[in-house]
């Protein structure tokens, strides 16, 4: 069975059975706090439910059928073996308030083994689980009498505890916060020669082997938990299920990864040209199928967040094709395949057609360059480095300088069978990333060495900011000939034979304006000074300069950076800082003059 047949036949059983079917919800989650538990994308079919979950009166009423796009990248490192994908479709039925245990239930087992309405599965291969009981919800006896009533036998019932059946699952550290309850979970045996009866035990090692998989999921939201604590019950009993599409298709079409289903295997027909290795292939194919969604559903790459993750997800296949490039040819294919494969179910992919192969030609593009530069560089600390050990510091540099992914920095690394500090540094990325959201946090306040006040951070940016700018509208002939800052405003002088035009005036403040309502980070970096040199950061020629140098860059990292300069600082953590406390202030300047033949000198305010 198709997978096309697989999720419109599920929409239908419900659909008879009074659920009214709703359209996916985008990728992209609306709501960042509390409900969604902060994640940047749906990853999981209830996500987008959780109001309505917890409460909230949903305008189709209280049952929904859908299949819902997710994304997931926690284990973005295991995609390429046989079960793993970034992107996948949860087909799920909902009840808010309205069903619960008993039809959930017995639906669920009408619709894996009805020949005519459902998918038509082997009885004789389910298993199910149910809950086993703890200090939050009695064993689920309830649940396991339904099962037998349906069909079940009770040797094919196994009860089990929260690590399993619960959801999300009881974990260390547990954060959850939104609806929860003890779930009941359908498994199926896809050996050739068939298990027959399993005991427990037996049950558990074919589940580690994955000679039986799970296929569904029923959960009973009995509770509220904040914060990783249940609070209380919920005001309403709910039945959220969820059976992922690319599992049931695996298990429909007798394939033993879902690589070869009906969704995957016309993207592995272009990957295959393009990798020998399997699991590259799978990387490829994965990737640009969650690229392309991401894009239909308004993300684009960049250095942050969502556009970040698109951003890797995107370098990472190219990064897997042997070529380490793609074409626009092979992206357009890519594509295509993908819009016609889901046109039917998701809308805004065909709409959005263009656009996804725009920005993921444009990515290509970018990262071409990233790519080359960044080769260039490894081969280069490779070659000098003699220790078979690439340094925090040596990683810092390719991947904040260079734009280069640390995954890649690593398949590098094993290629050459060189190891890679990597504790060293996530410490290091992790100070970087500190940095970069104080900035964003506008926190930059305390701390801060008396003579360097707020008003004087903000002019010393601001400087950096005008000095780039200057050499953006005048030429790279500009160079800074001196810099004096006070609480009232900055005076820069530099070097150009001319007075400059109102409109050069204007078109300079224009664009300091528009980098401070971009609200970039400010970061600092220390590199050795070989490093830092090649990164075309300012800096005086023949001035002396240590070993090792700071470097300032606006920006959220040194490739887009706007402006970078070997600097001591302090800085401000964010351009938006520069509007002042109440957010208001603009660039100004209030006088450009002649100091010197051949060198002119700017006041400027904030105000
Ligand atoms: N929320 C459950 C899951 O993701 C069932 O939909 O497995």
């Amino acid at each position: 069975m198709k997978s096309s047949e697989i999720r419109s036949r599920f929409l239908k059983f419900f659909q008879k059975r009074e659920h009214a079917i709703i359209e996916s919800a985008s990728l992209v989650t609306t709501d960042e706090k509390g409900t969604t538990n902060a994640t940047l994308f749906n990853t999981a079919g209830m996500q987008p439910l959780i109001p309505f979950l917890l409460g909230k009166i949903h305008p189709h009423g209280t049952r929904l059928v859908d299949s819902q796009k997710c994304l997931r990248t926690v284990d973005i490192d295991d995609i390429g073996d046989k079960t793993h994908a970034t992107f996948f479709e949860m087909l799920g039925n909902w009840s808010l308030g309205d069903y619960f245990k008993k039809e959930a239930i017995k639906w669920s087992y009408e619709f894996l083994t009805s020949k005519d309405e459902g998918l038509g599965l082997d009885p004789n291969r389910l298993y199910v689980t149910v809950f086993k009981g703890d200090e939050n919800a009695k064993k689920d006896e309830e649940s396991r009498d339904i099962w037998k009533s349906v069909g079940v036998p009770e040797h094919r019932i196994y009860f089990k505890d929260a690590a399993s059946n619960w959801w999300p699952a009881v974990k260390k550290d547990d954060t959850w916060t939104g609806p929860t309850g003890p779930c009941s979970e359908m498994f199926y045996d896809i050996t050739e020669e068939g298990l027959g009866d399993l005991s427990p035990l037996e049950f558990e090692k074919n589940d580690n082997e994955q000679k039986v998989v799970e296929i569904w999921n029923d959960v009973f939201m009995e509770f509220e938990k904040k914060e990783g604590k249940i609070v209380g019950k919920l005001e309403k009993k709910n039945v959220d299920t969820g059976a992922g599409l690319e599992r049931l298709c695996a298990v429909l079409q007798k394939v033993d990864n879902i690589f070869d289903t009906d969704l995957l295997s016309s993207l592995m027909e272009i990957s295959n040209t393009l990798s020998t290795n399997i699991s590259s292939q799978r990387i490829i194919s994965d990737h640009m199928r969650s690229a392309t969604f991401l894009i239909s559903d308004g993300v684009i790459p960049s250095n942050t967040d969502r556009g970040y993750i698109l951003r890797r997800l995107i370098r990472r296949a190219i990064f897997n094709t042997k070529d380490k490039r793609l074409d626009n040819e092979t992206i357009k294919n890519f594509v295509n395949t993908i819009v016609e494969k889901y046109k039917d179910t998701y809308k805004n992919l065909l709409e959005n057609k263009n656009k996804i192969e725009e920005e993921l030609i444009k990515e290509s593009e970018k990262f071409k360059k990233t790519l080359l530069n960044g080769l260039k560089e490894f081969e280069k600390i490779v070659g000098n480095n003699s220790s078979k050990e690439i340094t925090a510091l040596e990683a810092i540099t390719l991947s904040i300088s260079h734009g280069f992914p640390i995954d890649m920095i690593l398949d590098l690394a094993k290629e050459r069978d060189m190891k890679v500090d990597i504790k060293g540094f996530e410490e290091e990325f992790k100070k970087h990333q500190e940095l970069s959201r104080k900035g964003a946090e506008k926190k930059f306040k305390g701390g801060l060495a008396d003579e360097n006040d707020e008003m004087v951070l903000r002019y010393h940016t601001a400087t950096h900011l005008l000095h780039q700018a200057l050499t953006h509208v005048l030429g790279k002939n500009v160079q800074q000939k001196g810099s004096n800052i006070t609480r009232e405003r900055l005076r820069f002088d530099f070097s150009y034979e001319m007075k400059m035009t109102e409109e050069e005036k204007k078109k300079v403040e224009e664009i300091i304006n528009r980098k401070i309502k971009e609200k970039l980070p400010v970061n600092k970096i220390i590199m050795p000074i070989k490093e830092a040199e090649k990164t075309g950061a300012k800096h005086f020629f023949g001035e002396k300069y240590g070993d090792e140098v700071s470097i300032y860059f606006v920006g959220k990292d040194m490739e887009s950076a706007y402006s970078k300069e070997f600097c001591g600082g302090p800085h401000v953590g964010n351009t938006s800082d520069l509007e002042g406390p109440e957010g208001k202030w603009v660039f100004k300047i209030k006088k450009e003059e002649a100091v010197a033949q051949g060198i002119r000198r700017i006041k400027a305010v904030l105000e």
